[in-house]
């Protein structure tokens, strides 16, 4: 019997739902992820739908959805390594098992422009810390044309994605992709915006994890006891990197409460997100100055 792009979703979605899944990879819920799979696997745009949902599937297509759904479940592996695609702040990024699948709150912040923190006529100079996909960085670079990006990352395996996404977006000549252990990689250089979601989970909250984390890269993830090994590194080094009225943005998640704890004089501001998310803090750039030695003496825990 024909079956319908809408029938066929449904049927997905069930089987999806029976199979005990953990959803926090860009969906979280069984039927989004169906229709992104059954559109991908159809070659249809998501904007197509609904009009499209009444379109009879061709067994091609029904065979080659049906074999992803298997994999998510059989294997727990995010949908978006499945596609390899995955939508951040509204643009498509090329994703694979050589970096985290997009999700950062940090894409509403791109969305304004940083608005009210980032209080600059003109950005020209951008750096993402541990940047994967490249998807905050690229997201920068389209939401302030002038600006010169440096998209840095320890990672080999993942400055490779991020140069297909560079290349993909046509930013090669605004953005770099730079090998770096934190700031290694951009000695003496200075930025108005240093952003930043680094590894921040705890060993024992690795231990914690659904099997699909466990499907990216634990370099993407795991940062020591207490999860804040790459922050405190950024805390201590973004004032030399920093110009005068930038500003440092970095995301924490469920490690602001350790972060808090540790730099008690510190004053983060912690943002609210509209679609979710949590964990993020802005600095000045005049705020790193001042509470310079509480920030230098948060490395030596
Ligand atoms: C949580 S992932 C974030 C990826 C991407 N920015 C995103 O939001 O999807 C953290 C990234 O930091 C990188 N990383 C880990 N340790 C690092 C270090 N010491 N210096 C620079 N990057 C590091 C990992 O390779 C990984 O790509």
């Amino acid at each position: 019997m024909a079956l319908t792009i809408e029938a066929l979703i449904i049927e997905l979605t069930e089987q999806l739902a029976a199979a005990d899944l953990f959803y926090g990879h860009g969906s979280d819920n069984p039927a989004d992820e169906a229709a992104e799979l059954v559109f991908f696997a159809a070659g249809l745009r998501h904007e197509q739908a609904p009009a499209c949902y009444g379109d009879v599937v061709d067994d091609a297509v029904i065979s080659k959805v049906r074999a992803l759904v298997q994999r998510r479940i059989n294997e727990r592996l995010p949908a978006a390594y499945l596609t390899q695609r995955m939508w951040f702040a509204g643009h498509e990024f090329y994703v694979d098992e050589r970096v985290l699948v997009p999700r950062s709150p940090i894409a509403e912040l791109i969305h304004a422009q940083f608005e009210p923190w980032l209080q600059l006529n003109r950005v020209r100079r951008v750096l993402d810390i541990g940047t994967g996909s490249g998807c905050i960085a690229i997201a920068c670079a389209l939401a302030f044309p002038e600006a010169q990006v440096d998209a840095a990352d320890i990672s080999p395996d993942a400055l490779q994605v991020t140069q297909i996404n560079i290349e993909r977006h046509q930013l090669t000549q605004r953005m770099r992709a730079v090998p770096s252990d934190v700031f290694s990689g951009v000695p003496d250089q200075r930025y108005d915006l240093i952003v930043s979601n680094p590894p921040y989970v705890s060993h024992a909250e690795m231990d914690d994890l659904p099997t699909e984390y466990l499907r990216e890269p634990e370099l993407g993830l795991r940062a020591g006891v207490d999860g804040l090994d790459i922050v405190r590194r950024i805390l201590a080094e973004a004032e030399a990197h920093l110009q005068p009225q930038g500003l440092l943005v970095v995301e924490v998640g469920d490690s602001e409460v350790a972060l808090a704890e540790a730099y008690p004089a510190v004053p983060f501001v912690w943002l609210d997100f509209e679609y979710g998310g949590g964990g993020v803090f802005v600095l000045t750039a005049a705020q790193l100055v001042e509470h310079r030695a509480a920030l230098a003496a948060g490395m030596a825990r």
